[in-house]
């Protein structure tokens, strides 16, 4: 059975009452074969799941889609009780922020200024603020991210280190679609002519991938895969497992983002990097 809870007295109580290890799966909800994913893992690592559902303002900017970003809380609620989660927590706005904005933040340092942070000013300050607040109030012992925003995961990987957060974080794979489309929220925008569009993001990654395994240029190579006549670049960059600078040889992940229409849509892979001959 599959417990709701919307206040943090509601889910303090329910949370005392778990005993072995406790996973948190952290959603804004339209819940998809990705976070199914996700709670499977959790289901599988941890003794009780607990997923969260918030449409977390803060780290939305004033021209995103925060208004229109899809609630289907039933629906959402019908996935959990089909993956064995035995709490969500779905708080309102108030209830996360009661004091209203926050006026402490947790700072993502320079990491979070690039990348995605350099398209969404604030962004990952919004982000890990409210993951930290979600591991307050919900205590896991594993938390479990998707690596499909793999920036997020990344600073959320080094808030817990820099900050001694004592949770351990759990990367999972992304889910995509027979095309190669990474699961989003976000698909559900797309008009079918965009749908195909969205397929180049997969696509130029793949490119990449293949490239850096015969020892050529995976950016490069990505980049011509790329299609811009139906979708527009933001970025595309391979970078070291921490997004640091590139590798010349061994592990690194190539990361692109870019707007299909009206939406913009990220992705990565692993490239394990062959040094040219
Ligand atoms: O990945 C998301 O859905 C959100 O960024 C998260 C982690 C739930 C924080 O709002």
């Amino acid at each position: 059975m599959t417990a709701l809870v919307h206040s943090r007295d509601d889910l303090a109580g329910a949370r005392a009452a778990m005993t072995g290890t406790v996973g948190v799966v952290m959603t804004m909800g339209a819940l998809h074969e990705g976070h199914r994913a996700l709670l499977r893992a959790a289901r599988e690592q941890s003794d009780h799941v607990i997923a969260t559902i918030f449409v977390n303002p803060l780290q939305f900017g004033p021209n995103e889609d925060f208004d229109r970003y899809p609630r289907t809380l039933d629906a959402d609620l019908a996935i959990c009780a089909e993956a064995g989660v035995d709490l969500v927590f779905a708080p309102d706005r108030a209830e996360m922020y009661p004091s209203g904005e926050p006026m402490v933040r947790v700072n993502p340092g320079p990491l979070g200024e690039r990348l995605e942070g350099a398209s969404r000013p604030g962004f990952f300050h919004g982000v890990l603020t409210v993951v930290l607040k979600l591991l307050q109030v919900t205590r896991p012992h594993l938390a479990f991210f998707g690596e499909k925003d793999y920036q997020q995961l990344t600073l959320v990987r080094r808030m817990v280190r820099d900050l001694d957060v004592p949770v351990r974080i759990v990367g999972v794979p992304t889910v995509r679609e027979p095309d190669g489309l990474a699961l989003s929220s976000r698909n559900r925008y797309l008009a079918p002519a965009e749908r195909q569009a969205a397929q180049t993001l997969s696509a130029a990654l793949r490119a990449g991938v293949e490239a850096a395994a015969q020892g050529r240029d995976a950016e490069a190579v990505a980049r011509a895969t790329f299609d811009s006549d139906t979708a527009k670049l933001d970025y595309l960059l391979l970078t070291d497992p921490d997004l640091g600078p590139a590798p010349a040889e061994g592990p690194g992940r190539l990361l692109v983002a870019a707007w299909v229409g009206s939406t913009r849509l990220i992705d990565n892979a692993a490239v394990e990097v062959v040094a040219a001959a």
